[in-house]
């Protein structure tokens, strides 16, 4: 059941092997393991190390395992350390001695490091594709929303109007970003580890260009040291996926302010929200605040990967086991999250009036009415004094900068004339904004285009 007992006199401790053992969660990547397996003995046998009927008879075993795996047949058990000894194991039960020879140049060391770049990479296509599914629906909302006006803010004070297509319009970047993000860290990891041996290579004349091409990767690692303790991509996928969370957890903690009673600018769907058990009034948007809390998992998942690796002397060394539970838990957690904030937007509405009163109130427009004067030839400085003073006075007596009579602008300044409302109505403060990546429907309409375009090519 070992692939190491050669050279012990004794039982290994049961406590010890539950402590040393990885196969509860390495049996995640039974398949990589095995497709890794079949690579490597497809080269052995080019390489003329293995015969074509020992290539043979282990590549059907190997493939007999995957099947019986995957129909429930084969039960990946505890009692063996890792899924590489439980596969090596089954096929000489299945196949007898040239199963012995599946291992020939090739170390658990750069069969781990494989086995989990392939499994890395193709969660982060899964990951990819999720963000872009969020991404169509953060665009279907944009294209609906170029003119539905809310305050923008700063401080969390309202500052100037914008759009709901803009607001939105600032997270479809921060996930096209984190798309771009995935793209470069898929392009640096990929190279094949496979071949590097327990960390000198191998003596056999392994072509390991050949595996590396079997796999899909794009050549092999150039350092066999490196390429069995290296661990940088996880960290950098790690680092990718906070950065992931951090933006829906940003997003989310908008969302349940606006869905609060407060607010009232979006409903959360009656599907993603959730009860109180004792206040029957209550709609809880626990799903918005569970990806807000889950950020932190991640975000403890790279802290502690990167603390694990900080002390590690080359090359390999047990303590790099602990990626796996880490490295797994983060990007479950980013992939569940991603599906339920993708559908908890997809169906909230959005509640227009509330917005654009929002808008309304709050002086929003302030920054225009002083860009008014300056127009007209007073210095921003005198200008922005001079609106300054207006505001004080509406607030005194409780009206918006739109309902404050003509002679009360004209006795601050001769400069106001009638046409001072048209300038500050919120549909010019936004409309008159439009040079590129402003909330205007005209530099929205260009952007809208473009994120079309970009959604279609990629
Ligand atoms: N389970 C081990 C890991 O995840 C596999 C590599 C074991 N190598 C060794 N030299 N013990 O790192």
């Amino acid at each position: 059941m070992k692939l190491w007992g050669g050279r012990f006199t004794k039982e290994t401790d049961q406590l010890v092997h539950n402590f040393n053992a990885s196969i509860s969660y390495d049996q995640k990547f039974y398949k990589q393991d095995i497709l890794g397996s079949i690579a490597h003995v497809t080269m052995l046998e080019k390489q003329q190390i293995l015969t074509p009927e020992e290539r043979e008879q282990i590549v059907d075993g190997l493939q007999g395992i995957l099947r019986d795996i995957e129909n429930g047949t084969l039960e990946i058990t505890s009692e063996y350390e890792d899924i590489h000894s439980f596969v090596e194991a089954n096929l000489i039960d299945r196949i007898g001695e040239p199963g012995k020879k599946l291992h020939t140049g090739r170390s658990r060391n750069d069969q781990v490091a494989l086995d989990m770049k392939l499994y890395t990479r193709d969660e982060i296509v899964a990951v990819n594709d999720l963000l872009k599914a969020l991404l169509v629906v953060i665009h279907r909302i944009m294209s609906e929303n170029t003119d539905t006006y809310m305050p923008g803010f700063t401080h969390l004070q309202k500052a100037q109007p914008v759009t709901l297509a803009h607001h939105f319009g600032a997270y479809f970047e921060m996930f096209r970003r984190d798309r771009s993000r995935l793209r470069d860290i898929y392009d640096r990891m990929n190279y094949c580890p496979l071949g590097a041996g327990a960390l000198a290579g191998t003596t056999y004349p392994l072509d390991r260009d050949y595996t590396a091409s079997l796999l899909k990767f794009d050549g092999p690692t150039l350092n066999s040291m490196d390429s069995v303790s290296d661990r940088d991509y996880l960290i950098e996928l790690l680092s990718a996926l906070s950065t992931i969370m951090m933006h829906m957890s940003r997003f989310c903690e908008e969302i349940i302010l606006w869905n609060s009673n407060e607010y009232r600018f979006v409903e959360i769907d009656d599907s993603y929200s959730t009860g109180s058990s004792i206040m029957p009034q209550k709609k809880n948007p626990d799903i918005a605040e569970l990806v807000r809390g889950k950020t932190g998992r991640v975000y403890g998942a790279l802290i502690s990967l990167l603390t694990t690796m900080k002390g590690i002397p080359l090359a390999y060394n047990k303590d790099m086991q602990e990626d796996k539970e880490l490295t797994f838990d983060a990007i479950d957690t980013v992939k569940g999250c991603l599906a339920l904030f993708t559908g908890m937007i997809d169906t909230m509405k959005f509640n227009r009036p509330a917005m654009e009163k929002s808008a309304k109130n709050g002086f929003t427009n302030a920054t225009d009415a002083a860009d008014y004067l300056v127009n007209h030839g007073v210095p921003f400085r005198d200008a922005h004094g001079i609106i300054g003073r207006l505001v004080l006075l509406c607030i005194d007596r409780n009206i918006a900068l739109d309902d404050l009579p003509l002679e009360e602008y004209k006795k601050i300044s001769p400069v106001f004339e009638k046409d001072i409302y048209d300038a500050i109505s919120m549909e010019t403060c936004v409309e008159k904004r439009n040079c590129v990546g402003a909330p205007g429907g005209q530099a929205m309409t260009q952007i809208i285009a473009a994120n079309a375009r970009y959604l279609e090519e990629s």
